[in-house]
């Protein structure tokens, strides 16, 4: 056989193994309600496949494709960033202007529009797909309302807030009747102590490092997850470290040691998966789940 056909074949079995052991993972708890979704993820004996911004290697980030296509990978959890519209409508969106990842200057001939300052009936005539790939033009920006109903049909919401105020995502999830099957992380920790006033049983990720209360970044060799931190996070209604890779096995350990499971971001990267697994990491948050899958499955199988 040559070289091709063996490296062909080699790459359907793994990706056969691969989606088999996400589907036996993934599929205990398919037709569960969510919050018994949510209660059987955080009991998991497994770290999470977190897939960020959707599946978003393979599709425009933060639009209804990339979360079809996280579903389509089985992940645990699905990673959305959102703002509000001048209007008030929280739309799911990453960056605070609209340039990188819309056709807003070819639209409108201006660069660098914040998202917060269009109302959402304006920002729904923006293509948000092409920038990626002519195969999702005319994706549009959604709003989180419906975000959240592709998402949690199958998986369980990851909500990084970037901008907007804790009484109006609360009142959303509400009226959704999703109070009870959603995580919220955000890194400003004022705001999740806002919503833990509202909402004391949702489990908030407190993503760091923080800034420094001047709105300064710490220096490079202060931003490691410590207990200092871990303190502030806990002070402030989190129940979940969500860090860069900047820990340590005994920053992992000092806090799972106080219950809380520790997802790192944003791996994607083999090699730094499987370093940050040995550490004891409980989730790993990706723009490729598939990779995460594989690393995780491979895993489990040499140590049988
Ligand atoms: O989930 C954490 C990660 O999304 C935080 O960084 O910039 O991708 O929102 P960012
Ligand atoms: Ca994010």
């Amino acid at each position: 056989m040559k070289l091709h056909n063996i490296s062909v074949t080699l790459l359907v079995v793994l990706t056969a193994i691969l989606f088999l052991t996400a589907a036996d993972c993934a599929r205990a708890d398919a037709d569960a309600e969510p919050t018994e979704r949510l209660e059987a993820l955080m009991a998991l004996d497994r770290p999470l496949v977190i897939a960020h911004r959707g599946y978003s290697m393979a599709a425009p980030e933060n639009t209804l494709p990339a979360f079809r296509l996280a579903l389509w990978a089985h992940s645990d959890l699905v990673e959305l960033d959102y703002f509000h519209s001048s209007d008030g409508i929280p739309v799911v969106f990453h960056d605070r202007t609209l340039d990188r990842t819309t056709n807003s200057v070819e639209l409108w001939g201006k660069e660098d529009v914040p998202i917060a300052s269009k109302p959402y009936r304006a920002l729904r005539e923006l293509d948000a797909g092409t920038w990626f790939s002519e195969d999702f033009a005319g994706a549009h920006v959604p709003t989180l309302d419906e975000a959240l109903d592709v998402i949690q049909s199958e998986s369980i919401t990851l909500i990084e807030r970037k901008q907007g105020d804790a009484q109006t995502l609360f009142e959303l999830l509400v009226e959704k009747n999703m109070l009870d099957d959603v995580v919220v992380q955000a890194f400003d920790w004022d705001f999740l102590a806002d919503f833990h006033d509202l909402a004391p049983n949702v489990p908030l990720g407190a993503l760091g490092p923080p800034r420094q209360a001047d709105g300064s970044r710490y220096p490079r060799d202060e931003r490691y997850l410590d207990t200092g931190f871990l303190d502030r996070l806990e002070a402030a209604g989190a129940s979940v470290v969500g860090w860069n890779r900047q820990v340590t096995p005994e920053s992992v350990k000092q806090a799972q040691d106080r219950g809380l499971p520790v997802w790192v971001y944003t791996i994607n990267e083999p090699d730094e998966a499987r370093r940050l697994l040995d550490m004891g990491v409980d989730g790993i948050i990706t723009d490729n789940p598939a990779m995460l899958w594989k690393v995780l499955a491979l895993r489990e199988d040499s140590t049988e």
